[in-house]
């Protein structure tokens, strides 16, 4: 059954019973003591807009709705360290903790974990590579993130190599024509764009990452019919991931946009809400991630079927193409 809970995950994490989940895949905020935001554009043809577009034609802006939470703990650590041991207790005996963060806590984070699992338990650093935004001029540019996997038991975990995807050789006229065709094996360095700011997947949810990155850690590291959890859920791409590949998923966020942002994007898995009432949903997130298409056709089915009178009469019958 899949289930998404609002509210404050420790307390959450403490009720869910030990043993009972392959893979924790989780993205807690990365205490860069900003709050971070995203404010939503939507433009409309106006002569007299503040944008110019395709063959001249003028747009105006309109700012929707913005999505935020705070990114800043006094004590980083001492937040983290508890929900950390509730993460190491639920796992099952193969299963494995996957934490991604960023160089700014990650070096603290790796102590506190070797610390939980033992120091056998650390399994690889993954470096998630982009190239995107802007460029410093007083020290190498950060653009990188960092995924930390630890196992339960580091002989005895899932790990399904034949699984993993097959990425393009950088030099393929070095190796047999067979092989470049194959494609290699990834490393612990994995290049991937950030979530496209135009692309079908995008939520318009601050710090969601991209499916491409999820979807290869749950292929991997879980099977068919297994449990996987995200305490810090988001947009709720983890959850996503899982019901693409028919695993079963338990998120948890305490941002409510975040709940509004899940309820639409998950409505195709029908979860369970735990704490927040899906159907109460602002009308107008619905209605942006509709016209973005992020939603199959069965999921607006769902919608339009779940939503009151108020919502559906917003809710258009074909999403618009954006990218
Ligand atoms: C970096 S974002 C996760 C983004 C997610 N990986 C995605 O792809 O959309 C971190 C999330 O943690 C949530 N959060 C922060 N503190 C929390 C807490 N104590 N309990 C539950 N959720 C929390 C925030 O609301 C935010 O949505």
């Amino acid at each position: 059954m899949n289930k998404i809970y609002f509210g404050d995950n420790l307390p959450i994490l403490r009720e869910l019973p030990a043993g009972s989940i392959q893979l924790v895949y989780t993205d807690p905020p990365f205490n860069t003591g900003k709050t971070q935001k995203r404010t939503p554009l939507r433009t409309v043809r106006d002569d007299a807009g503040d944008r110019t577009g395709y063959q001249g034609r003028r747009y105006r802006s309109i700012r929707l709705a913005g999505r935020d939470f705070a990114d800043s703990f006094d004590d980083y650590l001492a937040f983290l360290e508890p929900r950390l041991l509730e993460l190491h207790r639920i796992l099952t005996p193969d299963g494995s903790l996957f934490l991604h963060l960023d160089y700014r806590e990650v070096h603290y984070a790796k102590v506190l974990l070797d610390g939980i699992f033992g120091r056998d338990g650390f399994m690889n650093e993954i470096i998630w590579a982009y190239d995107y935004g802007g460029r410093s001029k007083k020290k190498w540019s950060a653009k990188h993130d960092n995924i930390l996997w630890y196992a339960k038991d580091p002989e005895n975990y899932i790990f399904n190599f034949e699984q993993m995807e097959r990425i393009p050789y950088m030099a393929p006229g070095l190796v047999s024509k067979e092989k470049a065709s194959r494609g290699k094996t990834p490393t612990d360095v994995w290049w991937h764009t950030i979530v496209p700011t135009n692309g079908r997947e995008k939520t318009g949810y601050p710090t969601q990452k991209p499916l491409g990155i999820i979807r290869r850690l749950v292929r991997v590291h879980s099977r068919p019919g297994d449990t996987l959890l995200d305490c810090f859920a988001g947009s709720g791409t983890l959850g996503a991931c899982a019901a693409e590949e028919g695993r079963e998923f338990i998120l948890i966020d305490n941002n409510p946009q975040a709940m509004e942002v899940m309820a639409c994007r998950l409505a195709s898995a029908r979860p369970e809400f735990i704490g927040f009432d899906a159907q109460m949903g602002d009308a107008s997130v619905l209605r942006m991630s509709l016209q973005r298409r992020v939603l199959p056709q069965s999921a607006r089915t769902v919608i339009n079927n779940s939503t009151e009178g108020r919502a559906k009469a917003d809710l258009p019958s074909e999403p618009a193409r954006t990218g």
